[in-house]
């Protein structure tokens, strides 16, 4: 009888031990302090977690639209909400005045959702075949991005636009194509070479971007 109970309990044993080495993994909210790393932050200290960790208050206000896509991402990645580091998920905010847009980008380490929540949104993606999904959104609507792939949000109502997006990294990347192309200081011949555009094209995108060359 005495025996027969032994292996029963070994396996309640070992599963519980198990449960409570999973539970010291349970988080690793990031340490700011030290770098970075591709795996993520180092953990901060479990002693010196507490629940202002896991809170973000920060996509409560507009972001800042009077520039030139006249919109503006509040990013709730792992630099502005280090509970987030190594959970695989992160948020940001996108207000669109009248008229704006959030350019042609790709996160290269995430796939994203796109909820509505306020105004009209044109948003689309490009394919690897070069095929485009594009669809106008209402309130109330979510489109998903595949892991980088180029896409785009454009405000095409009347009023201005609130969405929120999620992603599936606490640090998805953001490359914006025409930064990458006319924001920095690639010789306008090899960016003509390479895009097939015009040189006058070219520099008049560089002179408002911000590029040289
Ligand atoms: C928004 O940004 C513009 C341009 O940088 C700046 O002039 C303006 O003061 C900012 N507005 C607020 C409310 O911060």
């Amino acid at each position: 009888m005495a025996n027969k109970m032994v292996l029963p309990l070994f396996f309640v044993f070992s599963v519980l031990a198990s449960f409570s080495h999973a539970l010291v993994q349970d988080f690793c909210v990031a340490d700011l302090k030290s770098p970075d790393t591709p795996a993520g932050f180092p953990c901060k200290k479990v002693s010196l977690v507490t629940e202002k960790d896991f809170v973000y208050s920060g996509l409560g206000v507009a972001g800042n639209t009077s520039n030139l896509i006249k919109a503006a991402v509040t990013p709730a990645f792992t630099a502005q909400f280090p509970g987030v580091n190594g959970l695989g998920i992160s948020l940001a905010r996108l207000d669109l005045a009248v008229g704006g847009v959030i350019p042609f980008h790709t996160h290269p380490a995430a796939s994203e959702v796109l909820l509505v929540v306020e105004g009209t949104i044109c948003a689309g993606f490009v394919s690897s075949a070069n095929t485009v999904y594009f669809k106008t959104l209402n309130k109330g609507d979510i489109m998903v991005f595949p892991q980088g792939l180029l896409h785009f949000q454009i405000n095409s109502g009347k009023g201005g636009a609130l969405g929120f997006v999620s992603f599936s990294s606490a640090n998805p990347g953001l490359q914006i194509l025409d930064f990458a192309l006319f924001g920095n200081e690639l010789p306008t011949d090899i960016v003509a070479k390479t895009t097939f555009l015009d040189p006058a094209t070219i520099k008049k995108l560089k002179g408002v971007l911000g590029g040289s060359g």
